[in-house]
């Protein structure tokens, strides 16, 4: 009988990716196969979050000062449990954790791999049915294999991330995930409750037809910003302007547009909140790891995010990131200064 071996699940590609290094341990494959896991568990809750009593705020506040949808609380729970009953995950940090968790078990102390997540993005969304997602970026740990992973691990440089992805629960659910070899896309088919390959090697446009940015703030924006903004509406725009605004206030869903279809998202400074409202180590750093392998840009309007060095864990970071040309020409602008 022939097989189609044109459908590939993520467990079956990540394996399959092994083959090419022979002294690989398969620990960042189960790693992968563990977060897959997590994801359609929560996938499950965000489907029925409109059917039953999950809806609402869990009368909490996270350690950002922000209210803490109950999805959230529950999504963290199953990304944690996952991580810490596998045996690929040393330990973790995550938006809705204070301080960082060292697993701290003979297996788990084990692992080479820390992972650091935004198990819920866009939860603004739930209560309207809208698009949110995933966040997870993986470092190799720097302390000694066996013993308990300390804060050094997490604090690194997003150029360090080993592997680094997002899940959108969208129309349909997706896991895009990269390594430096590759993005690849992987759609959940409901009728099997496993994600196949659906964008193998996705590569960003150099050029897209949309911006995405919070208008609200649009007079808080540095100048430059401002000024670029309102290039984008001008016919004068590259690849032939005006662009299309799409703004979800969904990171996830935001720049997952913009590495399908081209195009540049971004979260400015603004004049109250200079360092913008996204967090560098699990928003910002695995967004810039997954767009630049797809041949994309992120900066913080100066720096590569990728070459930040953190001081902590939930410090927040400006955020440019998406097509290479529409990048290019932001940094004219913020280069160039203000007239
Ligand atoms: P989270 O739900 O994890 O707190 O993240 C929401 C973030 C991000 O996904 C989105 O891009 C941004 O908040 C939207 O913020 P504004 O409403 O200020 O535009
Ligand atoms: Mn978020
Ligand atoms: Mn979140």
């Amino acid at each position: 009988m022939l097989v189609n071996r044109k459908v590939q699940t993520l467990d079956e590609f990540t394996i399959q990716q092994m083959r090419d290094f022979p002294n690989a341990t398969g620990e960042l494959a189960n790693l992968l196969r563990d977060i897959g896991l997590a994801a359609k568990r929560i996938n499950v809750e965000v489907n029925k979050a409109g059917l039953v009593d999950i809806l609402g705020e869990a009368g909490q506040v996270n350690v950002q000062g922000e209210d803490v949808k109950k999805l959230d609380i529950y999504s963290n729970n199953q990304l944690m449990g996952v991580l810490k009953h596998g045996i690929s995950c040393a330990g973790i940090a995550s938006e809705e954790i204070d301080d960082f968790i060292a697993f701290n078990d003979p297996v788990s102390n084990q692992s080479k791999y820390v992972c650091m997540f935004d198990p819920l993005d866009g939860s603004g969304n739930i209560d309207v049915n809208v698009s949110i997602g995933t966040i997870f970026g993986v470092y190799r740990r720097v302390t000694p294999i066996g013993t308990p992973v300390t804060k050094e691990d997490f604090l690194q440089q997003g150029k360090k991330q080993i592997a680094a992805g997002y899940i959108v629960y969208g129309s349909s659910t997706m896991l895009v995930y990269a390594t430096r070899r590759g993005v690849n896309g992987f759609t959940l088919d409901p009728s099997i409750g496993e994600f196949t390959m659906s964008h193998p090697s996705i590569q960003i446009p150099e050029f897209g037809q949309t911006y995405s940015v919070n208008h609200g703030n649009f007079f808080k924006y540095p100048k430059a910003v401002q000024q670029y903004i309102t290039h984008c509406q001008k016919k004068e725009a590259s690849n032939g302007g005006p662009y299309t605004q799409r703004y979800l206030g969904c990171m996830v869903a935001d720049v997952h547009r913009c590495l399908i279809k081209g195009g540049i998202f971004m979260y400015p400074g603004t004049t109250n909140k200079p360092e913008g409202k996204l967090r560098l180590m699990y928003e910002c750093n695995p967004f810039a790891f997954i767009v630049e392998v797809a041949g994309g840009t992120a900066s913080n309007g100066k720096d590569r995010i990728l070459d930040i060095e953190p001081n902590s864990l939930h410090q927040r970071s400006p955020i440019f990131i998406g097509s290479k040309g529409m990048m290019a020409e932001l940094h004219e602008f913020i280069n160039k200064g203000v007239e």
